[in-house]
């Protein structure tokens, strides 16, 4: 049976416009009659100028610019749909006359990364991306993504591929760097002035809280000016705390963190913390126990520790409605040891665990509640506990309790 495909052999391939479509001779003479054969010859040839057309239209409409050529940089494309003219606003001829147009339109800062690229990739073989920028014919900077595959057969070697122009994505990246940079810059002189304005508060809060104690020692007060004297005092402590808190931070995040570690035990700790804080949670009726088990003793900053350990109890205190109950346990696990801080309050919503330990973070309830705070004891709590090679894990139930774990090494 004559089936056409046997001898008749068609390469469809970019080539330049005059030589578009091209096949080789038949490999065979035809076995049909002159006039079957001129019938069957034209039809093929319809069919194959029609393919050529919807394979030019694709091409030419994409809206990237396609190339082919022999692999090297210094050669230039052999050909390059029209759409490059758009893009660098060299016309193909321009491209596939000019093998030196390529390194003569290179941003000067990517020139030299980009043909070193091209030239690795021309000796390997093989599929390159690359972004780079080109300098158009007005001066402009037109950003492209270079998506290309060089293939080797035998001593010879074809490139193709297409460039798109990424200007918008390129310009939209760099105006977020630009402005990321700028937040940083605002984020730092925030730090910096929350810091130097600490500084500042540290020594006259210090020197109110002197005279608030040289006053208590009149015994001719009222009981109305003991009781004003007490709230000022109190306020006082918190203010201080407040600083404390914002300077300590603000070490933490000059990476500053100093710990002053020393043999601990850590069911010391936990009693000291619990027996300190039992007069809040009775001011609630809140039950505070401690379940303690054995533990190694640990190394560690035992004054640290204990500000964790006081955060995480007062923060369940804060957040646990009254007649709760808060509880805490420790336990020895291989090479560590564990405390887990269990209440039974409020809970925090799904969405709120992951920005718990952010600097100045409170969760909405929190605010919501007007429950005081400053949203910076569990941004310390992470930076302590870190700093000891340990990690915190939150376990929470809206609205039933939250559980923390705190884990060191033992
Ligand atoms: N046990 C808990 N139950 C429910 N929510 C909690 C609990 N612990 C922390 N949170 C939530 O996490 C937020 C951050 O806690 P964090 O200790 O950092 O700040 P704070 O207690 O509000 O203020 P600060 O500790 O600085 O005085 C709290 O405001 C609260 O919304
Ligand atoms: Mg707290």
């Amino acid at each position: 049976m004559r089936t056409r495909a046997e001898w008749v052999s068609l390469t469809h391939r970019p080539v330049p416009d005059e030589q578009w479509v091209t096949w080789p001779e038949p490999q065979r003479a035809p076995t049909l009659d002159p006039h079957e054969h001129a019938t069957w010859f034209a039809s093929v040839q319809d069919k194959l100028h029609e393919a050529e057309e919807r394979y030019r239209t694709l091409v030419e409409t994409l809206p990237l610019a396609t190339y082919v050529g022999d692999g090297a940089p210094d050669s230039g494309p052999s050909w390059v749909s029209p759409q490059i003219e758009q893009i660098t606003s060299y016309s193909p001829a321009e491209w596939t006359s000019n093998p030196e147009l390529l390194g003569e339109v290179l941003h000067p800062e990517d020139k030299e990364r980009v043909l070193a690229e091209m030239r690795g990739a021309e000796e390997c073989g093989g599929s390159r991306e690359l972004e780079y920028r080109m300098v158009r014919r007005d001066g402009t900077i037109v950003w492209v993504q270079d998506s290309g595959v060089i293939v080797i057969d035998g001593d010879q070697r074809h490139s193709r591929g297409f460039i798109i122009d990424i200007t918008a994505r390129r310009e939209a990246e760099l105006e977020l760097e630009r402005q990321n940079a700028q937040l940083r810059q605002l984020d730092n002189l925030k730090d910096e002035f929350v810091a130097l304005v600490s500084h500042e508060l540290r020594t006259p809060l210090t020197s109110i809280r002197g005279y608030l104690e040289l006053m208590t020692e009149d015994t001719n007060l009222t009981k109305e000016q003991t009781r004003f004297i007490e709230t000022i005092d109190r306020n006082t402590q918190r203010l201080q705390r407040v600083v404390g808190d914002l300077l300590f931070v603000a070490q933490v995040e000059a990476g500053k963190l100093m710990l002053e570690n020393g043999d601990v035990d850590l069911n010391t700790l936990v009693a000291e913390a619990v027996q300190a804080a039992q007069p809040s949670a009775a001011a609630k009726s809140i039950v505070l126990t401690a379940d303690l088990g054995q533990l190694p003793e640990i190394r560690g900053d035992r004054a640290r520790l204990a500000q964790v350990l006081d955060n995480f109890i007062s923060n369940a205190i804060k957040f646990t409605p009254g007649h709760g109950s808060v509880t805490l346990t420790t336990s020895a696990l291989p090479g560590s040891v564990q405390v887990a801080i269990c209440d039974t309050g409020m809970g925090i919503p799904p969405d709120e665990l992951p920005l718990l330990f952010q600097r100045f973070f409170r969760a909405e309830r929190a605010t919501a509640g007007a429950i005081p705070g400053t949203g910076l004891g569990l941004a310390i709590a992470k930076a302590i506990i870190t700093g000891h090679n340990g990690w915190i894990r939150v376990e929470s139930e809206d609205g039933a309790g939250t559980t923390f774990r705190v884990t060191l090494p033992g």
